[in-house]
């Protein structure tokens, strides 16, 4: 749903750039602009700059940039709508919503709230004297009293109601109860507690609510952990245990894991970047996350056969999404949690410095694809292999996995590794011709990052930029521009011209933050960079020079258009000419 403008424009005065950004980056005055380091990119030296005046924010590293709102949905991983709400709660603003908006809203909230009490609720049976196996169960585990905090885990005692009993003396209902999760129907129509004599983990989403429980059993009992359902606030697809704490972890990737235990251990053991899925495989929605908080993912899963067969089938996923993936493989140990309690802290930091990109699997998936009794497609595979082993980066790595390639094939190493550098030449070849194209091609550089925005007449595109930068520092100056959004030729800068142009007419403030409710985050980052990069004022007369260009570009395209028209109407007409004449002269051939 839209928001009103007059709701927007209130939002954005009562949440400045500079605050909002400062509450995330630590920002210094320069000039009239600050800086930082920019927390989208990794970087020592800061070019993420907040400009107040402009009330933007961009980064001249990674070219990110746009409003408050932008920057919220960026850092908080919110679509459009959630990082609205999330500044209007920070400003203390009520958010106009539409009735079905309300009440799904406010089930939501209740639930969140019912879940925050019951994690609660859990914690004080972990510490109090029900607590007692809970506590000795965790002992045996070696977890902290620390990470028993930091985690919030907590003790689910023996006994039918006890949830039930306190949360409803608390003020929630039968239904919301049911609706969350925590208490299960039986046939007869009674209801009862669904977590009993488990050690309790809530899951909690990037946002920091609590929206859901894993309860372990303490013995050897089945099921090992029982999950809370499917609810109106909790989705296994799309929500990921310690992801709130991980998201701001500085060490720059994120560990993937398959159990709760090993992300807790992990965290215990001074990895603050660990993960893991909700007893589910990885979806591409769990991966697009990912890719919000990090550029590199390391999987450890298993080494069992169904811990490798996750391990390749979340490699793609996590690929499509932007992501760097590495695998990790551990010796000794089934899994992380075991191995940091075997062998420490700093072993495991040598396997993940030491962690294997998946040249292998490829290798590997590679290899199930061909017949590899049959010669031809030995020689297909060994195509294939060379290209993949000659894209690998490192010398040492290309040689491991050349050899690999070779024994699967059965030819000698020698002749694969002339394979090999026969691509490793073609593919340095090919990367340096790109190279010299990219550089060679001047304008490219002044075309948008995002390919869906690329102009299709720079000359005409870099008047409308010139124009766009101008109205937003003085926006009096649209009055005598005699131009229309239509007549702008690249689609972006003629909406947002648009939407400026309207915002003035109705007194309403003319800034880049005026966009954000209609322009995608690609087209934010866009517009930010035409403002930020460039800090001219031109005089009134270049001004109209350059809405001179763009009508003028803009005749000539449609210029063009009519001759088209006219072309197409001239041969219309001939086609129908000669249909009169073969009508009129029937008899002959
Ligand atoms: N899982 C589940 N239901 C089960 C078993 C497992 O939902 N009956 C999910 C849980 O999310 C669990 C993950 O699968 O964390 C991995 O299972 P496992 O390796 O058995 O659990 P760990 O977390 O490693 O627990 P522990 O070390 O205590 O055995
Ligand atoms: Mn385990």
């Amino acid at each position: 749903m839209a928001f009103p403008a007059s709701f927007l424009d209130e939002l954005t005065a009562r949440n400045p750039i500079e605050d909002v950004v400062g509450q995330y980056v630590a920002l210094t005055r320069r000039g009239s602009n600050l800086f930082g380091l920019c927390p989208f990119h990794s970087e020592k030296t800061a070019s993420f700059s907040v400009a107040p005046d402009k009330g933007i924010y961009y980064c001249f590293g990674c070219h990110k940039g746009g409003g408050p709102i932008n920057f919220i949905m960026e850092i908080e991983g919110l679509d459009y709508p959630d990082a609205v709400r999330f500044l209007a709660k920070r400003s203390g603003m009520e958010v106009p919503e539409d009735a079905e908006y309300r009440s799904t809203y406010k089930k939501q909230e209740r639930l969140r709230a019912l879940c925050k009490d019951a994690a609660r609720y859990y914690y004080n049976q972990l510490n109090g004297p029900a607590g007692q196996p809970g506590r000795d169960y965790l002992v045996k585990r070696g977890l902290s009293k620390q990470t028993v905090t930091r985690f919030g885990i907590g003790f689910a005692p023996e006994g039918w109601s006890g949830l039930m009993d306190t949360m409803t003396k608390n003020g929630y209902t039968k239904e919301e109860l049911l609706e969350a999760g925590l208490v299960v129907k039986s046939q007869k129509g009674s209801l009862y507690d669904r977590f009993r004599n488990r050690l309790m983990f809530p899951i909690i989403d990037v946002r920091g609510n609590i929206i859901g429980f894993g309860g372990r059993v303490m013995d050897d009992s089945k099921p090992k952990y029982l999950n809370s359902p499917e609810t109106i606030i909790f989705n296994k697809r799309k929500n990921l245990f310690a992801l709130n704490i991980a998201k701001k972890s500085k060490q720059g990737r994120i560990i993937l894991t398959e159990g709760y235990m090993d992300a807790i251990s992990l965290h215990q053991y001074g990895f603050d970047c660990a993960v893991a899925s909700l007893g589910t495989a990885l979806t591409e929605e769990h991966a697009q996350m990912l890719a919000k908080y990090t550029n590199q993912v390391v999987l450890t899963y298993d080494g069992d056969e169904a811990g490798q067969n996750a391990t390749r089938r979340a490699i793609p996923m996590l690929e499509k999404a932007g992501l760097q993936v590495k695998v990790l493989r551990m010796q000794g140990a089934k899994d992380p949690d075991e191995f940091l309690k075997k062998y420490g802290a700093d072993k495991f930091k040598v396997l993940l410095e030491r962690s294997e990109n998946h040249a292998e699997y490829r290798l590997l998936s590679l290899q199930n694809k061909y017949d590899l009794t049959v010669d031809e497609q030995r020689i297909q595979f060994l195509k294939e292999a060379s290209e993949l082993v000659a894209s690998l980066s490192n010398a040492v790595e290309r040689e491991v996995y050349g050899t690999r390639a070779a024994e699967a094939a059965g030819i000698t190493p020698q002749a694969m590794q002339v394979e090999v550098n026969k691509a490793y030449k073609r593919r340095t070849a090919r990367e340096k011709k790109r190279q010299e194209q990219q550089d060679l091609d001047v304008a490219s550089q002044r075309q948008p990052k995002e390919k869906s925005l690329r102009y299709s007449n720079l000359t005409s595109a870099s008047a409308e930029e010139c124009i766009l930068r101008q109205i937003l520092k003085e926006p009096e100056a649209m009055e005598d521009l005699k131009l229309l959004p239509e007549q702008f030729s690249a689609p972006v800068l003629g909406k947002a011209y648009g939407i400026l142009k309207r915002c003035y007419e109705e007194g309403r403030p003319v800034t880049l933050r005026s966009l954000e409710q209609d322009l995608s985050p690609e087209e934010m980052n866009h517009l930010t960079k035409v403002v930020a990069e460039r800090d001219e004022l031109v005089s009134e007369q270049a001004l109209h020079d350059c809405a001179a260009v763009v009508r003028d570009c803009y005749e000539k395209t449609a210029l063009a258009g009519d001759k088209i028209e006219a072309m197409r109407a001239m041969q219309k007409s001939m086609i129908q000419k000669k249909g009169i004449k073969k009508k009129g002269t029937g008899g002959l051939p």
